[in-house]
């Protein structure tokens, strides 16, 4: 049995570890103005108008979205990136990139930062999706992120502007999921017709009762799972699974640390630095004589 207890601890783990899984959750991006979900006073939770639902979280059920998309709409303003910044904790996941340590960064957060950050797509899975591409619900016609970002901000529920042109060629239906417009032209039936109602936009994050994607478990089970010698927990408060469930999947003897400002009480980490984890992951760096860049950490 090792006992893990103090940042001596911790620097020498990251010191000698070269296959670190970082798992993160909304706390790394609250420092830039971004709410978490969960804090008492300042989650997003806490703030948002129930609109006749039970539980806040309902806001990104699936079926919910399906009947009344306007709710979704009403509240995804206070959630949508308004920020190319990066924390110094998405730079500290970055600089265990540089410096060949990081295995995998395991994303819940939909804002699209560590790629801002510049954590490179092999090394990223964003078991949440993002922000980043959004897709009709009809249709399937998918397009960049920001295209929706003006009815996000307005409140106001996009629309699909593939299946949302009123006239069709008939026929133009069976491009269902494709990514494309029908060409239409050289079609023997030429007869046009209304569609009734162009489909919903929906941003491409996974809402309570989505399937993950599924590059999350295959790098989980196939890749990660065997080579993994740290894992680093920073800014969540693990209450949705799977991710939650990914810290009891990995072998026991691979240690485990913990940085946020709120205990949990549902699993025990070897190492727990309670607090604000730019602030923690600077001290480690600065201790370890590590650079880490960035703007918010000040100089002395
Ligand atoms: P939570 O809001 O549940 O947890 C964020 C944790 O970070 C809390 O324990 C805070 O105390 C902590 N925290 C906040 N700011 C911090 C800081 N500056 N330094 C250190 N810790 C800080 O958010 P998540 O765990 O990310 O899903 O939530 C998981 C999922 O639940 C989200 O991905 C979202 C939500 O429903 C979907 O939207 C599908």
């Amino acid at each position: 049995l090792t006992q893990y207890n103090t940042m001596e601890d911790a620097m020498d783990l990251l010191r000698k570890s070269n296959n670190i899984i970082v798992i993160t959750g909304a706390g790394i991006s609250t420092s830039l103005g971004i709410p978490d979900f969960r804090s008492k006073e300042t989650g997003l939770y806490s703030k948002i108008e129930l609109h006749g639902l039970s539980d806040p979280q309902e806001v990104f059920d699936i079926g919910v979205f399906r009947e009344e998309p306007g709710i979704f709409y009403e509240i995804a303003k206070d959630i949508l990136p308004s920020t190319d910044k990066f924390s110094p904790t998405h730079a500290f996941i970055h600089l265990l990139q540089e410096r060949n340590k990081l295995l995998t960064n395991y994303t819940q957060n939909i804002d699209n930062l560590e790629v801002k950050a510049g954590i490179r797509e092999d090394k990223l899975i964003q078991c949440h999706g993002s922000f980043a591409f959004a897709s009709c619900v009809k249709c399937g016609y998918r397009v960049p992120g920001e295209a929706i970002f003006e009815d996000l901000k307005a409140g106001r529920v996009a629309r699909c502007p593939d299946c949302g042109s009123n006239k069709r060629k008939r026929g133009a239906s069976q491009n269902k999921g494709k990514n494309k417009r029908s060409s239409g032209g050289d079609s023997d039936d030429d007869e046009e017709y209304d569609i009734p109602e162009p489909g919903v936009m929906k941003p491409d994050i996974t809402f309570f009762g989505e399937e993950l994607p599924h590059l999350f478990h295959d790098r989980l089970t196939k890749h990660d799972r065997d080579l993994v010698d740290l894992v680093i927990v920073i800014g969540t408060s693990l209450k949705v699974a799977p991710v939650s469930e990914v810290i009891g999947y990995l072998p026991s003897n691979v240690p485990q640390m913990y940085i946020s400002r709120t205990p949990v009480n549902h699993i025990n980490f070897d190492l727990d630095f309670l607090g604000d984890c730019d602030v923690v992951v600077a001290e480690l760096c600065r201790r370890l004589n590590w650079d880490l860049e960035h703007e918010m950490i000040p100089k002395d």
